[in-house]
């Protein structure tokens, strides 16, 4: 089944490419042709970023005793800086995009109005979304969620570095089985690290599947879009 509207849920860490931190420009040109394969066939795409290669505002609370708000504020800037990089890609891959931030800059983008975000994508613009839910205390995994629901996609597409979810760490245990489909209670019984809690009790009460894949293997992110199997479903079983 190719799918109608999605939300592509990308990592910070990912943009950064092998060097591990800020922005890898062949990593950007690739994820840009990627999406783009998706846009031709005319799925409508909405896309969320996380900020990680620069900042994780969990991380710098625990490590440094930084204020929790305060450091998640910063983390949601990181990832405008990325929305605003893969803005930039996209459009010169041909890809027509508008940006829209939570938290409002308005030289740098549009607010977030979720009217304005479903003309957009009626209107074949890539839609990415910036700086969070604009809260501190959520993840950009939240915020994916909660702009796929708003957005009315029909799936959310975690875009990671495995090629799904496992029942133990496969870069551990050599002999970690991966889930085909696998229910939202499942995933939060067994503590499985797909995405934090909260978004996967947001996806379940608005029963929103999360196809959970292999970015870095090329096309990938069209095979998930036309519905093929390519990683791990998380959905009502
Ligand atoms: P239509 O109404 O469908 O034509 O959409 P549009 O996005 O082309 O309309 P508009 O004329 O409002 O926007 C033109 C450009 O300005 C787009 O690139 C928008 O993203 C951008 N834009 C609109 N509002 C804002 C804003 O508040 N801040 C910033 N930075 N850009 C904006």
């Amino acid at each position: 089944m190719k799918y109608k509207r999605i939300l592509i849920k990308f990592s910070g860490e990912a943009l950064a490419g092998p060097k591990g931190f800020g922005l890898d420009g062949e990593v950007l040109a690739r994820i840009a042709q990627e999406v783009k394969a998706v846009y031709e066939q005319g799925i409508e795409v909405g896309v969320v970023v996380g900020g990680g290669n620069f900042f994780r505002g969990m991380k710098a609370a625990v490590d440094q005793g930084m204020d929790r708000s305060m450091a998640d504020y910063m983390g949601m800037l990181a990832t405008v800086q990325n929305s605003i990089a893969l803005q930039d890609y996209f459009e010169r891959a041909g890809v027509s995009t508008r940006l829209q931030s939570a938290i409002e800059m308005k030289e740098i983008a549009e607010p977030f109005i979720p009217r304005r975000a479903l003309r957009h994508l009626e209107k074949g613009r890539i839609v990415i979304f910036a700086a969070g839910t604009g809260n501190p205390f959520f993840t950009t995994d939240t915020a994916a969620v909660l702009r796929a629901t708003q957005i009315g996609a029909q799936a959310i597409f975690k875009a990671t570095d495995v090629d799904g979810v496992y029942d133990r760490d496969p870069q551990k245990f050599a002999d970690a089985v991966r889930f085909d489909r696998l229910s939202y209670l499942d995933v939060l019984d067994r503590g499985l690290k797909v995405l934090d809690s909260t978004a996967i009790t947001l996806s379940m009460d608005n029963k929103l599947p999360i196809v959970v894949f292999n970015m870095e293997v090329p096309g990938n992110i069209l095979r998930a879009a036309l519905g093929e199997d390519v990683g791990t479903v998380v959905c009502e079983i």
